[in-house]
């Protein structure tokens, strides 16, 4: 078994008094996809956040890659070049408003790796067709649909080409029509072989595109395993009232 891509041991968040991760560890190999589901305040988008340091934790440690990050660490120079490995998705796209389609993907690798105009905007152009967007690329982001602007996201996500994409519950905002296009658009980045780590209420998309099912309570991981096997046989009650819709 290779070194995992990504992998947080013990890791520990607490709120004042209130403990929000309470020892996850987790691992992701290379090409990975995993489905983060659990009941709302359960630490899923907190466990997100540590990975790429939008949250700091108050014990255990993060490592992606070559990088390895301790609680209580500051690792300002670390950060950035995690950030290049691992990119991140929210459910509210966060596109900038006053930029194009296009403009939004070519502005990381013009401001942060430098490219010149020309080259960031070949290479924007090239990743909104992957996602669909070819003709839509001079629109501005209230111009799009939910599903359009968050296939957008995506592909300012790839434009820094990661290695894994940490996706916090990306279709929740949109209409079912619109989730089957941006879902889709995972499924093929799962079949170029990037990681992805998806926080997810769709279950039938977990079944079908994630390779493991991870089910978080109360900060914990409480069940892991291949779809079939925690999805249809689930071996902890807490995740049989889960999928019962109970929780
Ligand atoms: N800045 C904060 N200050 C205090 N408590 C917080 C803060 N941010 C999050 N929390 C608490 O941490 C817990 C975990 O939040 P988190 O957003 O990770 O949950 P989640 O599993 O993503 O939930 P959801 O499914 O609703 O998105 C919640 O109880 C939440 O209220
Ligand atoms: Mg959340």
């Amino acid at each position: 078994m290779p070194e995992p891509l990504i992998e947080l041991t013990d890791l520990c968040k607490r709120y004042g008094p209130r403990t929000v991760l309470d020892g996850v560890s987790l691992q992701a190999a290379a090409g990975e996809a995993l489905a983060i589901i659990g009941p709302s305040g359960s630490g899923k988008s907190t466990m997100l956040r540590c990975i790429n340091g939008l949250h700091d934790w108050d014990a255990g440690r993060v490592r992606v890659g070559p990088h390895t990050i301790k609680a209580g660490e500051r690792a300002r120079h670390v950060w950035p070049q995690v950030r290049r490995l691992v990119g991140m998705i929210f459910q509210d796209f966060q596109l900038f408003p006053h930029l194009t389609a296009l403009e939004n993907v070519a502005e990381a690798p013009q401001r942060v790796l430098r490219w010149p105009r020309n080259r960031a905007h070949q290479r924007a152009q090239e990743l909104l067709d992957r996602v669909g967007l070819a003709e839509r690329a001079a629109a501005y982001p209230q111009q799009l649909s939910g599903g359009q602007k968050q296939r957008v996201a995506i592909a300012r996500a790839l434009a820094m080409q990661p290695q894994a994409l940490l996706c916090d519950e990306i279709t929740s905002a949109l209409d079912p029509e619109l989730k089957q296009e941006v879902l889709s658009v995972l499924e093929g980045l799962k079949r170029d072989g990037l990681t992805l780590l998806m926080v997810t209420h769709e279950i039938g998309f977990a079944r079908r595109a994630a390779d493991r099912v991870v089910v978080v309570a109360e900060g914990r991981v409480i069940e892991e395993g291949p779809p079939k096997q925690v999805l249809d046989a689930p071996q902890s009650p807490r995740t049989r009232q889960l999928l019962a819709g109970q929780l």
